[in-house]
């Protein structure tokens, strides 16, 4: 049987959009499994406050995962890298399609799909040779949700390339998370008493009887990112919210 090394010095953690929701949740939990952290966003107060809020020895780096020059940066300067998570975030592209917008889908493109593989192709030499990469993508890649086409697009397409990138990117392992409904500040451009309602309406038709929350997400990546032995794989994190119902 053989293992990694065991290694004395402890991993390096990077957490791309690591400043709020579900990053953050996952570098605090690299954090109290005693990594060095490194968290990206594009907003220097969200990620100072962050950082305070995870504690240890988190790092924070100002970066826009749009901007190549920015990624390069990152790149540029960062130590070695053993788990990469990248949970930068888009919205846009989501309606019913016979009004879609293309335009915006390719916005929603922009702003998810190309930024997850500018980053993954830049990190690639800056990974330790066991490194683990974890990409978030979301259950609109394989439910059938109306007026999700285009977020299946983005999403999907990101979770077509997992397995193949598995294997040629060995030894180093990929793995996706794929979140159903995650209760993060995502949901701000949702008014209050509406986001209320649609959570209830969402908690309802799950089978757990509610929405997720952005640690519980965390603890997925934390598992595929920790585990030696589990490479190509998408795991669902929904709540059985995407589960088929025989309809
Ligand atoms: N919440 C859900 O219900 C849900 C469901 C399915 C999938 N997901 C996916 O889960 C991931 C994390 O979402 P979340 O809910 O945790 O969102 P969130 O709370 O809005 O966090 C997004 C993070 O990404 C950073 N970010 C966004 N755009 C960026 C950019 N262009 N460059 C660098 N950093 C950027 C944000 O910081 P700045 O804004 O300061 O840059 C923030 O740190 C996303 O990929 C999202 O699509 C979420």
């Amino acid at each position: 049987m053989t293992s990694a090394t065991p290694s004395t010095t402890p991993t390096h953690a990077v957490v791309m959009g690591g400043s709020s929701g579900i990053g953050e949740a996952t570098a605090a939990l690299f954090a109290r499994g005693g990594a060095e952290v490194t968290i990206t966003g594009r907003d220097e107060k969200k990620l100072a406050d962050a950082a305070a809020r995870i504690g240890g020895s988190t790092s924070t780096h100002r970066m826009d995962a749009t901007a190549q020059e920015d990624i390069d940066a990152f790149f540029a300067a960062t130590e070695p890298i053993d788990h990469l998570v990248v949970a930068v975030s888009g919205a846009a592209g989501s309606g019913a399609f016979a009004d879609l917008d293309l335009a915006e889908l390719a916005h929603g493109f922009d702003a998810k799909f190309w930024p997850q593989l500018r980053i993954l192709q830049a990190a690639l030499p800056h990974l330790t040779e066991h490194a683990s990469i974890t990409l978030i993508t979301a259950a609109s890649a394989r439910a059938a949700f109306p007026g999700t086409s285009g977020l299946a697009a983005i999403n999907g397409a990101l979770e077509a390339m997992i397995p193949p990138l598995a294997v040629e990117l060995a030894p180093r392992r990929i793995n996706a998370v794929s979140p159903g409904v995650i209760d993060t500040p995502w949901w701000d451009r949702v008014p209050p008493e509406q986001r209320k309602q649609l959570f209830a309406g969402l908690a309802a038709t799950t089978p757990v009887g509610r929405v997720g929350a952005p640690g519980e997400v965390a603890a997925a990546i934390n598992s595929l990112a920790t585990n030696g032995f589990i490479t190509g794989v998408v795991l669902d994190c929904t709540g059985g919210a995407n589960l088929p119902t025989g309809r």
